[in-house]
């Protein structure tokens, strides 16, 4: 029987109702496969915990977390706590914490969903976006000085790091190579920001040499939101900064349907620490407490875990129990135009898992 240790942190809002929904149905799966187990160990760190205490996590939460195979995670974000002190004080504390360098985000229309593109089936979309998930426009740079003064200043210096940019484009080569289509577009924007990201593309092409069998291209970031959203066939395996892959996977989930499906792994491939797998959405406040949040993109994260665990028959069970889900339109949460609950949806993934 293989053991894997599982951190889970449900955090905020919704946070808790997909995280508890996607358990569930992961100790489902572990019992019907009767190969591996999974040792569960929650974490209440989050909004709560800060009113409480002050911090959102113990000032040890990241050694905590170095134990674990694997962490799955859910949401954080108060409406009463500004976002960029719980987002630095658990997310990213523990994305740049175990250097988890390598954001990975893959989008496609999964069957019985709409994409809100005219004339878009299900096979014209299918991406992974990579996002440099340790330094460039959120590496924490900056400062503030004569606050209130009518001369206050504030930078936010972004910084790209040779090891940092190279590190992120071998790993999207590879990705790539390892795709059907071997095809890899670098977002930039060297036009306007001329040193970070002239950097960026220079070592683009140098790691591209190395990795011959992909072909690939350049795009300006703001181009690449009208190819997504016009020439959708046209695009693979993407790799952009924190900040652009950030922005363009939102506007991939929502080309694909929702943003309460798509998953997303903040990997250390490495594999000195351990991974953290969440759902892209935030907390979302407005839907909280009412059962209707669509778990969908925790499945799809739990199932991205399974296979970073080296549990790839589980992982390809539940996407193929959430397709069958999704392809009925009663299972379908309000996000996704339907009036199914949490609840609803996780029973009908639960009942595809088969015995
Ligand atoms: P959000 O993702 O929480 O919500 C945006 C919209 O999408 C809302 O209308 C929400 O109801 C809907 N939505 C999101 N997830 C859904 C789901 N699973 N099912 C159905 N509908 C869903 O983004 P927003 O409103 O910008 O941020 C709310 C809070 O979440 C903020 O505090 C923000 O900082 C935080 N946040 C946290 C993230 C994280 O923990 N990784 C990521 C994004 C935002
Ligand atoms: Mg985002």
């Amino acid at each position: 029987m293989r053991h894997h240790r599982i951190a889970a942190i449900p955090g905020d809002g919704i946070g808790p109702e997909v995280v508890t929904a996607a358990l569930e149905v992961l100790a489902v799966l572990a019992a019907r496969d009767g190969g591996f187990r999974l040792d569960v160990t929650s974490f209440g760190w989050g909004s709560d915990r800060y009113r409480r205490t002050g911090a959102l996590m113990p000032a040890d939460g990241v050694a905590q977390l170095r134990g674990f195979d694997a962490i799955l995670f859910g949401a954080v974000g108060a409406p009463d706590v500004p976002d960029h002190v719980t987002l630095w004080g658990l997310r990213l504390a523990i994305c740049q914490g175990l250097d988890q360098f390598a954001n990975v985000r893959p989008t496609r229309i999964l069957p019985g969903v709409q994409s809100p593109l005219r004339g878009i089936g299900p096979d014209a979309l299918d991406w992974v976006i990579v996002r440099e998930n340790s330094e460039g426009e959120y590496a924490g740079q900056g400062g503030r000085s004569h606050r209130g003064q009518p001369h206050e200043i504030a930078t936010e210096t972004a910084i790209f790091t040779r090891t940092g940019v190279e590190r992120i484009m071998r790993f999207a080569f590879e990705l790539a190579r390892a795709r059907p289509r071997r095809r890899l577009t670098v977002v930039t924007k060297s036009n306007a920001q001329r040193h970070g990201l002239v950097l960026w593309d220079e070592i683009a092409a140098e790691v591209a040499r190395d990795v011959p069998e992909v072909s690939w291209d350049k795009m300006l970031v703001d181009a690449m939101t009208v190819r997504m959203t016009l020439h959708p066939q046209s695009i693979d395996t993407v790799v952009a900064t924190n900040l652009h892959a950030d922005i363009l996977s939102d506007l991939a989930a929502a080309l694909a349907g929702s943003i309460g499906i798509a998953p997303t792994a903040n990997l250390d491939p490495t594999r000195r620490a351990p991974s953290m797998f969440e759902p892209i959405h935030g907390s979302a406040f407005d839907i909280t407490g009412k059962g209707i949040a669509n778990p969908v993109g925790t499945f799809w994260s739990a199932a991205m875990m399974l296979d970073h665990l080296g549990e790839t028959a589980a992982a390809a069970r539940l996407m193929a129990a959430v397709e069958g889900a999704l392809a009925d339109p009663a299972c379908h949460t309000p996000d996704l135009g339907g009036t199914a609950t949490t609840r609803a949806m996780t029973d009908a993934v639960i009942a595809g898992l088969g015995r």
